[in-house]
């Protein structure tokens, strides 16, 4: 049995000097299959039973006894590992955060959020179009027939194909909605329809997509009073000035009649505009008393069914509000502008009052 002990004593010394990767080699090359403990185990048939059972009862001990050793040494290893990782990093919990990249809004999300919120206070549902619409939906129902100058005017983009025989365009304005609404709902209607628009155009004041909001008021009893009062409320909160001058221009659409422009009052001074302030008017939105034609083209009887509607461009009352100079601007997704104009969510102005 010396033969045992002494390979004990040389193991157990081994293990003791052993590195992770060494233990591991340990392992395999006494405990493994063809390790040397397992081999003298399996010397072991050719003892007689009484030898056999001495020796390998010493065998069974050495074999445990290194396999112990082995993870002991494997644990106080690891353990060490990770104190000295411990003992090497240190962690400030007073340093400040790291600053997280924070999105803004956009000023045409925070425009529409304004407007919705204004209108939803009058009691105007939300209404929705789609973006492609048929020729006779943004153009014959409102009154606009092929040859209409105001066709040429919108500078149209035609698409291929078409529905139900009508022609396919890119929405010039969301009046479509009004349709639509009249078409799908009994009066009294009253909404407000948000959404993109599209005309061939490009310059300062105008990009080939853009936004509009569309109004529709239908009830028995509406007047130019009421269309009145409602736009000169929407703008004063809008624009957040209760003493904002509002002036109505008679105009020309083909869907109201009559039809009127709406101006609010500014002073351009030294290549400045001031809202409110001063003795020049500045053009925001049409508007104007809904063509009878334009009830019955949508299956309304007008003889009992009367309103109102406007429409308004998204970007251009953000561009006044929030002194955006240019239109093209708010798509070109310039980072730096949007962190300049954007909003930051959690410090939204009220949505009703504005800033
Ligand atoms: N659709 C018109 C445009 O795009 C704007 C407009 C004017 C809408 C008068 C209306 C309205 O509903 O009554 O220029």
């Amino acid at each position: 049995m010396q033969d045992v002990d002494a390979l004990r004593n040389a193991l157990l010394a081994q293990v003791e000097a052993a590195d992770l990767d060494g233990l591991e080699r340990l392992r395999v090359s006494e405990l493994g299959k063809k390790g040397r403990i397992t081999l003298l185990m399996r010397d072991l048939a050719g003892l007689d039973a009484q030898a056999r059972r001495e020796r390998g009862s010493h065998l069974n001990r050495l074999k445990e006894q290194v396999a112990s050793a082995l993870e002991a040494r494997r644990a106080a290893l690891a353990d060490a590992a990770l104190d000295a990782r411990l003992a090497g990093e240190s962690i400030d919990v007073t340093l400040p955060v790291r600053p997280e990249p924070q999105g803004r809004i956009h000023p045409i999300s925070q425009t529409i959020d304004e407007v919705v919120a204004i209108f939803g206070e009058m009691g105007f549902a939300l209404a929705e179009g789609p973006d492609i619409e048929d020729d006779w939906t943004n153009f014959g129902a409102l009154n606009i027939p092929p040859e209409h100058p105001a066709r040429q005017e919108m500078d149209t983009f035609y698409l291929p194909g078409e529905r139900d025989g009508r022609r396919l365009v890119l929405r010039t304005h969301t009046s479509p909605v009004q349709v639509r609404t009249m078409r799908s709902q009994r009066p009294p209607i009253r909404i407000i329809a948000p959404g993109r628009t599209y005309r061939s155009d490009y310059d300062a004041t105008h990009s080939p997509m853009f936004h509009q909001v569309e109004g529709l008021v239908i009830d028995r009893v509406i007047d130019m009073g009421h269309l009145k009062g409602c736009l000169i409320a929407f703008l004063r909160a809008y624009f957040a000035l209760d003493d904002l001058p509002v002036r109505f221009r008679p105009s020309y659409f083909p869907f109201t009649e009559p039809s009127a422009e709406v101006d609010i009052g500014c002073a351009r001074e030294g290549g400045t505009l001031r809202i409110g302030a001063g003795r020049d008017w500045l053009e925001i939105l049409g508007c104007g008393m809904v063509n009878p034609v334009v009830l019955e083209n949508c299956g309304i009887d007008p003889g009992q069914w009367q309103g109102f509607a406007f429409g308004m461009g998204l970007e251009r009352i953000a561009m006044l509000k929030y002194g955006i100079p240019d239109l093209r601007t708010f798509f070109e997704s310039d980072l730096r502008w949007l962190r300049h104009y954007g909003f930051a969510a959690l410090e939204q102005p009220s949505l009703v009052t504005g800033l």
